[in-house]
């Protein structure tokens, strides 16, 4: 297989990844560490469900398996981590029914001695992303990429061979995390592990999307790549992507990308001849008026209501809003998360891209979710719905997670921690967060975790 040095690794994907035009043969792994770039191709031939080559646990206390490796000599750290992991596993499937275990390879370990990530203004406090990313042809006809524990849960009666592990993640233990337990007060300073492990865990599920500024032209596509080097290259949507839709239009964004693959991608050509010649393009225009909804606040939305005519004019209410208020578009953040605005002050708080400072007990108490559908919101639940995982009609705490009431240290909370009546700032002024001024504390103060795509991997960074 020809690779070609010059084109950069969403090229690679491409070459590397999509090598046949039905289900691929060949699947992405990522090398460690997890939030590089580095990807590898492994062999994954098409197997069928009655094939003994996968092996699928089924007892139902064992739906999220935890791999943990603690690399740090601080036993009681990774006591607690573990138990965060397991406690994550147990809310998910508080409100999934999981068909197919899902395999989680964790590591706690010091991002500065083992990477040399010793950045102390920008310290990574974790990174999470899909073991495999899967080509397959779409019930529509295209090809998307699809995670694969996603894939796992649809029960493809033929699907690529699947990797041991369904989700890696890694957690910095040269940060401080907040555990249940801990002085509440802590919770300015450090950030809840639980709820960090939550959030990353769904994007791992799938709540990720190929559409970004990949060139930083001001213009957002999905990923460039191609099947083969004698087939022309276009762009790729994840499996997330089939649902999203502009608002109030209702068009999708499909059909966007289908517009958008007029364009021919070749392949023996830099980043810096592709740019030139993408941007003389009639495609450009199209890609560029998409990054102005983007940064747009309530422009984008996940179709949650089913059976909607294309194009049909649609309301908040059809769909989960998308975060695009953040303006230049955040790689990583925007899009990829719920709007911050809409949902801060819902049950619907855990995909934010921004982490509120407190704890995931203390926000789900904040927003009455916690004995209703605890950190998986309503809206939440629809979008994984429509993912394809199947969604349990209760919902049972699994575990009782401490919050103000529960806790005498209530005087102490109410003047350091942030209450829900504390809003994202607008689009204004959360555009840029080296030169703001005024509205700095603030929006650091909200700001404590962002999430950030690096190919397809979520790194979680926290900004002091
Ligand atoms: C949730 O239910 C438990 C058990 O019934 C109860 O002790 C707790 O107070 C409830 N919490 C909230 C916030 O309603
Ligand atoms: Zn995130």
């Amino acid at each position: 297989m020809k690779i070609l040095s010059k084109i950069s690794f969403i090229f690679l994907i491409g070459l590397i990844c999509l090598t046949q035009l039905t289900l691929s043969q060949k699947c992405l792994e990522y090398l460690r560490p997890v939030y590089r770039y580095e990807t590898k191709v492994i062999d994954c031939p098409m197997v069928s469900t009655n094939d003994k080559r996968q092996s699928i646990p089924t007892s139902n206390d064992l739906m999220f398996i935890i791999n943990f490796k603690c690399l740090t000599n601080d036993k009681i750290t990774c006591g607690k981590v573990e138990n965060v992991l397991i406690t994550a596993g147990k809310f998910i499937t508080a409100t999934l029914n999981l068909k197919t275990a899902i395999t989680v390879d964790a590591q706690f370990l010091n991002y500065c001695l083992t990477y040399g990530d010793c950045d102390q203004e920008k310290v990574i406090l974790g990174s999470t992303r899909p073991a495999r990313m899967i080509p397959i042809q779409d019930t529509d006809g295209k090809v998307r990429l699809y995670p694969q524990a996603l894939l796992k849960q649809l029960e493809l009666p033929e699907h690529p061979q699947y990797g041991p592990s369904d989700i890696i993640t890694s957690f910095n233990s040269d940060t401080n995390f907040w555990f249940e337990g801990d002085p509440l007060y802590t919770l300015k300073d450090n950030s809840d592990m639980l709820y960090v492990v939550v959030h990353e865990l769904i994007h791992g599920l799938g709540f990720t999307t190929a559409w970004r500024d990949y060139f930083n032209i001001q213009a957002i596509t999905p990923v460039p790549g191609y099947f083969s080097t004698d087939t022309k290259g276009q762009f790729f949507e994840f499996g997330f992507d089939k649902n999203l839709v502009l608002l109030p239009s209702g068009k999708s964004l499909t059909s966007i990308a289908d517009e958008l693959n007029k364009f021919p991608i070749k392949l023996d050509i830099t980043n810096n001849e592709f740019i030139s010649s993408f941007l003389k393009s009639p495609q450009f225009p199209i890609a560029k008026n998409l990054y102005k909804n983007a940064v747009t606040h309530g422009t984008i939305g996940f179709l949650i209501t089913p059976n909607l005519q294309p194009n049909t004019p649609i309301t908040q209410d059809d769909v989960i809003l998308l975060e695009t208020s953040l303006n230049p578009f955040l790689r990583g953040s925007s899009l990829a998360h719920v709007d911050a605005q809409t949902y801060f002050d819902s049950s619907d708080f855990l995909m934010m891209y921004s982490y509120p400072k407190i704890s995931l007990g203390q926000m789900m108490f904040n927003v009455g979710s916690t004995n209703t559908t605890g950190p998986i919101g309503p809206k939440l639940r629809l979008l994984l719905g429509t993912l394809g995982y199947e969604v349990k009609k209760d919902y049972i705490p699994p575990v009782k997670l401490s919050n103000l009431q529960s806790n005498n240290e209530i005087q102490a909370s109410k003047t350091s921690i942030p209450s829900n009546t504390i809003k994202p700032q607008p689009s204004a002024d959360t555009n840029n967060i080296e030169k703001n001024d005024s509205s700095l504390v603030n929006f650091n103060f909200l700001l404590s975790i962002i999430c950030i795509l690096l190919s397809f991997t979520y790194s979680i960074y926290s900004k002091y």
